[in-house]
């Protein structure tokens, strides 16, 4: 398998290999930067939570135990992970307290201030406009919303052959300005490592203006 099918893979995962591959391999090997997200989320029963790139959906699971009042929506542009996260939480979409979209981070479709909390896992490196995808999430957004946003660090990136197809990379200082620029304040970011990579969680409060 050629480093550029794979990149293309990861970035819309289609079929069996998104099915039977990808979505139990991110499950199983993004869990810390999931659980730190998690950690970082602070979830309260009631919060409205937007989960964007959620792959295979094991942060989506871990949420739904503590949203217990409240809402979460998923929107991803795989079709293939939407149909695969639909079946795994089956009776959560069933009773209203799920909902899962295909659809991009540039054009959520939720109306504004829809959510408290947003959060993103090691899918910013794919997103092809990450400025309007950040406004996007800003414009769903309550005021002083809350958003955990968890990737893999530059420099881990650049050792991995898929990364020099068709991602961005970013390192913490690139997506600080990225939430400064686009609605975000109060932005906090930690440095995490297990034994894959480096990787960043930001969190920043949505702007009132
Ligand atoms: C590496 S996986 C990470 C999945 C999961 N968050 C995790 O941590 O295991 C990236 C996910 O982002 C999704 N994705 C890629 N580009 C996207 C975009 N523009 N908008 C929404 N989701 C996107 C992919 O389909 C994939 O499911």
């Amino acid at each position: 398998m050629s480093a550029k099918f794979i990149a293309q893979q990861l970035s819309h995962p289609a079929g069996a290999i998104g099915r039977w591959i990808l979505g139990p391999l991110w499950n199983r090997r993004n869990r810390p930067l999931n659980d730190v997200s998690l950690a970082q989320l602070d979830l309260h029963s009631v919060d409205r939570v937007l989960e964007v790139g959620f792959g295979g959906g094991y942060l989506l699971g871990r949420m739904s135990v503590l949203v217990t009042d409240g809402f979460i929506g998923g929107v991803d542009v795989s079709a293939t992970m939407v149909e695969q996260c639909r079946a795994r939480y089956r009776s959560l979409v069933q009773t209203g307290k799920l909902d899962l979209k295909v659809g991009t981070a540039e054009q959520l479709p939720y109306p504004d201030r829809h959510f408290t909390k947003a959060v993103s896992v090691n899918s910013i490196f794919y997103w092809p406009a990450a400025p309007s995808a950040i406004a996007e999430i800003a414009r769903a957004l309550d005021v002083h919303g809350h958003l955990v946003l968890c990737f893999t660090d530059k420099d881990s990136l650049q050792q991995k052959d898929f990364a020099r197809h068709g991602l961005t990379l970013y390192n913490a200082a690139d997506v600080q300005h990225l939430l400064e620029d686009n609605g975000f304040h109060e932005i906090n970011l930690t440095q995490h490592a297990d034994r894959h990579r480096s990787f960043w969680c930001v969190t920043a409060l949505r702007s009132s203006t």
